[in-house]
């Protein structure tokens, strides 16, 4: 019996979608548990692109999605999703999972013009749904079915008018409707999945220094977003956890604001811009891109209790003379290289110390990964304390190695 977790181990967008769709082939349940349709996770399975904001990624090989009380839901993003599959999909949503009502958006950008630095959100209201839920004005997803709607609708009308924000009244009767056929209980399903000997996989949206706490606060989102998220966000007995699978690109990218110790500028920067198609799968936005940040991996890598490193688009790098890898910062004169604080303040006085590699024409010669390839996943593990299970060399799921 097993259930283990995919998270992102850098600022999303790692390729979390993709490592789910192919890890999820030995699974029976996917479930997600943080975040909403600010996430974007593309898979590209048998050909066909697919592009997932709520939904669990497993869906796809035909296991049952379950989207927990710790995601906040758009239903009418949710609408939209749902018309990539053919409706043969098995979903259930949390009761408990609160609702992302039309005012947050408009809430989403009046905080954000608030704001001296800007985060530089999704504007999908992720930040005040979670803020009117620990405010306790939330609305849940099985409030539509039960009496007392109109009063919560009522209080939350109260709240954003109070803080001159437009009203937009949500079309309930439309929502019930497409939620209806999939409300369930969360926890009662992963924990009967699991007694019968079902293999859960839990898949998290965003990245750990995304997270609400251990991220770069306050450029960050507004959930829990890796391991301490799974129990809050599903109930799921975290103690069952087995393998707790990190997901990180071969390099790194971040949408939005916030400190980047290893970001790049000019053809360097480019070129992985491009050869990556780094632009936002929600917002598409050009992400800031640098070169793989070991210190905040080997952080993310401690806190998470990653075990398994999954290696995404060591393919992108292909062409480079030389890669770089930070494995050290430089602060007011002193390199540090193990604990540091990751603060915003903090991060902005580093220096990254930059080890280079040889780089590889190919990713793979003749099946194989390149020689300098190899060299630099062993310096990656060495640093972090975890091991690369898989690679990743494109966006299809075949184009995943498994290493032994
Ligand atoms: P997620 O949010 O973590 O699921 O990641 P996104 O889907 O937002 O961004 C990752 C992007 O990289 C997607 O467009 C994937 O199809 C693509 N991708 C994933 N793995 C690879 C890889 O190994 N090589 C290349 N070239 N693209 C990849
Ligand atoms: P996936 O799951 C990358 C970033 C936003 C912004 C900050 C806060 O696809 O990896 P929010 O709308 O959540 O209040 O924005 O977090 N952000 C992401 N960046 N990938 C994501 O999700 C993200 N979800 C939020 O760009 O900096
Ligand atoms: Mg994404």
């Amino acid at each position: 019996m097993s259930a283990d977790l995919v998270c992102g181990l850098q600022w999303g967008d790692e390729g979390k979608g993709k490592a789910v769709d192919y890890i999820s082939e030995n699974y029976d349940v996917v479930a997600r548990f943080n975040g909403g349709d600010n996430a974007g996770h593309t898979v590209v399975h048998q050909g066909n692109t697919y592009k997932f904001h709520v939904i669990p990624s497993g869906v796809l090989r035909g296991c049952l999605g379950v989207i927990g009380s710790g995601v906040v839901l758009n239903p009418d993003s949710l609408e939209e999703e749902l018309h990539q599959l053919d409706g043969s999909e098995r979903i259930v949503i949390s009761k408990r999972a609160h609702l992302i009502l039309p005012s947050y958006k408009l809430l989403d950008q009046k905080l954000e013009g608030l704001k001296g630095s800007k985060v530089g959100t999704t504007g999908r209201g992720i930040g005040p749904a979670y803020a009117f839920k620990a405010f306790r004005f939330g609305v849940r997803v099985g409030d539509l079915f039960q009496t007392g709607l109109e009063e919560k609708l009522s209080e939350a009308r109260r709240l954003v008018e109070s803080l001159n924000v437009e009203w937009i009244e949500p079309d309930v009767k439309h929502w019930k409707e497409i939620l209806a056929p999939y409300v369930g209980d969360d926890y009662k399903v992963l924990h009967e999945a699991y007694l019968d000997g079902q293999r859960i996989l839990f898949e998290a949206a965003q990245g750990f220094l995304l997270d609400l706490d251990f991220g770069t606060y306050p450029f960050v989102t507004s959930s829990y977003t890796f391991t301490n998220g799974v129990h809050a966000g599903s109930g799921f007995n975290a103690k069952k956890l087995g393998d707790i699978i990190g997901v990180s690109k071969a390099y790194t990218t971040r949408v939005g604001n916030g400190a980047f110790p290893s970001e790049l500028s000019g053809d360097t920067a480019d070129h992985i811009r491009e050869q990556g198609a780094e632009f936002g799968t929600t917002t598409g936005r050009p992400r800031r891109v640098g070169w793989l940040d070991l210190v905040a991996l080997r952080y993310a890598v401690r806190v998470s209790g990653c075990n398994k490193i999954f290696l995404t688009k060591v393919d992108v790098l292909s062409g480079l003379d030389q890669v770089g890898l930070v494995t050290a910062y430089e602060v007011d004169g002193e390199s540090v290289s193990d604990w540091f604080d990751f603060s915003q303040g903090a991060l902005e006085r580093v220096k990254p110390v930059v080890k280079w590699c040889d780089g590889w024409e190919n990713a793979l010669v003749e099946g194989k990964l390149h020689k300098n390839l190899l060299t630099f996943m062993e310096t990656v593990e060495g640093t972090v304390g975890a091991k690369i299970q898989w690679v990743s060399y494109g966006p299809s799921d075949h184009e995943t190695l498994c290493m032994l």
